[in-house]
């Protein structure tokens, strides 16, 4: 494990996933109990019988949520009450208990005014939670498993790392759907994300950097761009416009998507749910008429696509460099994480650091 209290460490050199804090939050659920209270101990491996529900079968849900530092101490969790809520709908859609929001909440408090002084005060890194809800009974039984571990770790990372974010090469993925009517996209359902791997390699081996997923039935409306949501705009200055695919179904309705459709609004720019044909999106982009694309997700916040393959036909959005509107928003966006810009009620958390050593 890196030690990510590094006072070299800057957000290109904070991979996703790999800086972890020292701690971990844990609590469980036991058929005919409560939940337990949140306990935080030392980040350490876990113990796990070979026979473990979650293993064998996937009965595993997660969330993901950032924190940000703030100067005079402190760090602001971004939304976190929606992020248990979306926990709570993925639970129930995998026949989980339901977390509390208020364990959920002192879970977060738990992890965050531990692990904060591993937060550098460099601007563009952050505290990433990872939530997850997991089955542990040891049973190979086909049905719910009748107890469950949830655990919250947390690493810090970048996630924005210049005032112009590099445009995207994205791949429309003809092979592969990643979610179908009545299952499980619409949740963060673990299973969701392996099975997007061999698209991402197709992808790679294309020379793009992500996957467009297509609508599983028509294979023709444009639902999600790997791990984020998809906006674009038609029309220019004070005529443009937001359009995102609506999330019904088989889209993550993601908290960046809905933040942004918020902040939006704020800047007068008109916002629509609406579907979008994957050859529209050609067509427009073509004739002028849709001028910027991107996609937004907690991880990397706002990523302009640049140019898009679909088989051999390959067209390119604008003139294939971040748009303003897309930079607009992200600007809007950062600056409320950042504490730059006022957030709409009930957006930030504070957690203050721990008043005393954490030695657990
Ligand atoms: C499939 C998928 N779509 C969209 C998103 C974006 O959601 P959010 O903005 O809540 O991070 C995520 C990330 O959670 C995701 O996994």
């Amino acid at each position: 494990m890196h030690n990510p209290a590094d006072p070299e460490l800057t957000p290109a050199r904070a991979p996703f996933g790999e800086l972890f804090t020292p701690h971990m939050v844990t609590a469980r659920w036991q058929q005919g109990e409560d939940w337990s209270r949140p306990h935080l101990a030392p980040f350490a491996d876990l113990p796990m019988s070979p026979a473990m529900v979650g293993l064998h079968y996937g009965q595993v849900v997660f969330e993901g949520l950032k924190g940000y530092r703030r100067p005079g101490g402190g760090v602001d969790l971004f939304r976190p009450l929606d992020h248990a809520a979306r926990l709570r709908r993925s639970a129930e859609r995998l026949a989980m208990p339901v977390l509390p929001d208020t364990l959920f909440q002192d879970a977060v408090e738990l992890l965050v005014s531990a692990d904060q002084a591993s937060l550098p005060q460099a601007p563009g890194l952050s505290l990433y939670l990872r939530p997850l809800l997991f089955a542990d009974e040891a049973n190979l039984a086909l049905r719910p498993a009748r107890s469950y571990t949830f655990l919250l770790i947390a690493f810090v990372t970048g996630g924005f790392f210049s005032d112009r974010p590099d445009p995207v090469t994205v791949f429309v993925s003809r092979d592969y759907t990643r979610a179908a009517p009545g299952g499980t996209g619409g949740v963060k359902f673990a299973g969701n994300y392996a099975p997007a791997y061999l698209a991402q390699e197709q992808a790679v081996s294309a020379g793009c950097h992500q996957v467009v997923w297509l609508d599983p039935v028509e294979r023709r409306w444009v639902e999600e761009l790997g791990g984020m949501n998809l906006f674009f705009v038609r029309g220019h200055g004070a005529d443009a416009e937001l359009v995102t695919p609506p999330a019904v179904g088989t889209l993550l309705p993601g908290i960046t998507r809905d933040s942004l459709m918020t902040l939006a609004g704020r800047q007068g720019i008109a916002v629509r749910e609406e579907p979008i044909a994957v050859d529209q999106w050609r067509q427009e982009s073509l004739d002028g008429t849709l001028t910027e694309t991107f996609a937004a997700g907690t991880a990397a916040v706002v990523t302009p696509v640049g140019t898009v393959r679909d088989g051999d036909q390959e067209w390119r959005i604008g003139d294939g460099t971040a748009g303003p509107v897309t930079l607009a928003l992200r600007d809007a966006l950062v600056d409320v994480h950042t504490g730059r810009a006022a957030a709409p009620a009930g957006w930030l958390h504070r957690v203050a650091p721990a008043l005393a050593p954490v030695t657990a």
